[in-house]
């Protein structure tokens, strides 16, 4: 059976869980050469309305490691940048490639690619999820923390898409997420209330005694760049004085491209308690499992 992943509720906690051990077998075999041909004569076709280093390379190894290909079109290339539907693109792509990926700016048009298309669709980052970064994050966080469960993870920061997947993956998978995000900038996914989610009223509060330290940019692609969006995020740098006061072991992970200065320190993004190279690397192998999930041959 094939499958989207449009966000972390695509799957149950116990399908999260075993892509993630898919995910670090994966790795581990790669580590010694051991190569996996499962998706041989498939492609994979990623469609991109905004810039992206990581989601884009990723994915196109992962194709290429397990025997298929990727090829990525920039949506000004393609007759969907001057008017071609959404609705038609999916339905013309899928009868040549078998899964797409869309990094869109509105949601409403990843819905849009994978209601009328046949193959499957997964989220490349959107203005409200990016499942597939923290699939790549919740490895990090086993890799480095143990079992996931029961942990505390303090998001410092815009509480938009990436806080949103992470939402998602404290009520899946049952550990804490401390959200600290300036005013005006709280989640906005609607979600029954939750025990696994706390909402606090300023960085130390969420970070406290917090085994895992994430932040994001505070400007993301596609929102306005102003001085008065900046001024609001001044008490919400993840700097050595903040991450003094998670636990010693904590980590500290961001997704990428980090603003140095600006929501982290150079101290911290370069110091011992960051991960973030680790966590980019995660996305290639927590892609293959999502694809092998998504095209049904895991
Ligand atoms: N983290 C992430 O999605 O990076 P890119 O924008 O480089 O793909
Ligand atoms: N929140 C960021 C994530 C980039 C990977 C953005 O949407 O630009």
């Amino acid at each position: 059976m094939t499958q989207d992943f449009l966000t972390i509720e695509d799957c149950s906690g116990s399908q999260l869980l075993a892509m993630l051990d898919l995910a670090q077998t994966l790795k581990t075999e790669r580590a010694k050469g051991i190569e996996r041909d499962s998706l041989r004569g498939k492609t994979l076709a990623m469609i991109f309305e905004k810039p992206s280093t990581r989601t884009r390379v990723s994915f196109e190894v992962a194709m290429n490691e397990l025997g298929g290909r990727a090829m990525v079109l920039q949506k000004t290339d393609l007759q969907l940048g001057r008017g071609e539907t959404v609705a038609d693109t999916a339905q013309v792509l899928s009868r040549y490639v078998h899964a797409l990926m869309l990094r869109a700016h509105n949601h409403a048009t990843l819905e849009e690619l994978a209601e009328y298309a046949s193959v499957p669709v997964i989220n490349g980052l959107t203005n409200l999820h990016h499942p597939c970064q923290i699939m790549a994050d919740l490895l990090t966080v086993r890799e480095h923390c143990g079992s996931i469960a029961g942990k505390v993870v303090a998001w410092v920061g815009d509480g938009n898409n990436v806080c949103h997947s992470w939402m998602q993956a404290a009520v899946a998978l049952g550990f804490t997420l401390r959200i600290a995000t300036p005013e005006g900038f709280e989640p906005s996914l609607e979600m029954p209330e939750s025990e696994h989610i706390i909402f606090c009223v300023n960085a130390s509060e969420a970070v406290r005694d917090a085994d895992v330290v994430v932040t994001d940019t505070w400007v993301s692609m596609g929102d306005d760049d102003t001085l008065s969006r900046r001024m609001s995020f001044l008490e919400y740098q993840v700097n050595g004085e903040l991450m003094a006061q998670a636990k010693d072991s904590a980590i500290f992970m961001h997704c990428l491209p980090a603003h140095r200065g600006e929501e982290v320190s150079d101290d911290v993004l370069d110091g011992p308690q960051s991960v973030v190279f680790d966590e980019a690397e995660n996305r290639l192998h927590a892609q293959k499992a999502v694809l092998l999930w998504c095209m049904g041959a895991m």
